[in-house]
């Protein structure tokens, strides 16, 4: 199955992507955390995207599309991925459209979590990610068992950079001026599907798996 998540930043796309990819037994491909990793083993595609991620920008298409495309090449992409943070604009989902078609695919579902702004301000403000093993937490609404570490590997749980109050709000306008267009897009395209992103986290992945399932080939 080939499916994209889209939704604002803090819409819990990449807390949803952990299991759903797990339930669907394919691979999760978050962009964000791509970018991230490069940027703190200090590679030449980490510097070229850490200012861009600083600000709330989006990192240039070139940059983006050609880490993509390399991803989607490999070999556990084959028989499906859910991707996490790509497309975020018209040219990046024309861009994904032609080369899943020069592979003789095409996407089956772009899942759409709808949350409003109130609720993405107090997700961001509380996030911590695990520095080990990236597992997203939430201070309030999804804590561990001891503060600043990961139930999962023991990590360090750490704040992102750009979860600052000016950057998140400068994140929510490049949402609604570049990537909200997609809503339409893929409504056009047929693949759409939206659902209430709000509520505890496991009935958000239980309503997303009883959505994805209709479009399941
Ligand atoms: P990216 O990492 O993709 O950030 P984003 O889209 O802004 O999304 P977030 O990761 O902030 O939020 P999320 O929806 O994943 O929410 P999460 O699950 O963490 O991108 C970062 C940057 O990289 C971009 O700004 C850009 O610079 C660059 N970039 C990435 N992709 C790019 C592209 N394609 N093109 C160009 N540039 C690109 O949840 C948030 C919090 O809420 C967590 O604490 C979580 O525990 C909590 N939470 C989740 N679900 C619930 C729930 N149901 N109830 C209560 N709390 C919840």
């Amino acid at each position: 199955m080939r499916v994209v998540l889209v939704g604002p930043p803090g819409a819990g796309k990449g807390t949803q992507a952990q299991f759903l990819a797990s339930h669907l037994s394919i691979p999760k491909i978050s962009t964000g955390d791509i970018f991230r990793d490069n940027v703190s083993r200090g590679t030449g595609l980490g510097q070229r995207a850490q200012a861009y991620m600083e600000r709330g920008d989006l990192v240039p298409d070139e940059v983006t599309i050609a880490m993509v495309t390399d991803r989607l090449q490999e070999d556990d992409a084959q028989a499906g991925f859910l991707l996490d943070g790509f497309p975020r604009n018209v040219p990046q989902a024309e861009t994904l459209k032609k080369l899943l078609a020069g592979w003789d695919n095409r996407l089956d579902v772009v899942l759409e979590l709808v949350v409003d702004d109130d609720e993405v301000v107090r997700r961001l403000s509380g996030r911590r990610t695990c520095r080990r093993c990236g597992r997203v937490w939430h201070a309030t609404f999804d804590p561990p068992a001891r503060p600043e570490t990961c139930d999962d590997c023991g990590g360090e749980l750490f704040q992102r950079d750009d979860d600052r109050e000016n950057t998140i709000r400068h994140r929510l306008e490049v949402y609604q001026q570049q990537t909200a267009l997609l809503i339409s897009y893929y409504a056009d395209e047929g693949i759409l599907l939206g659902i209430d992103a709000t509520g505890p986290v496991d009935e958000v992945t239980d309503r997303a798996l009883a959505a994805l399932r209709r479009f399941m080939r």
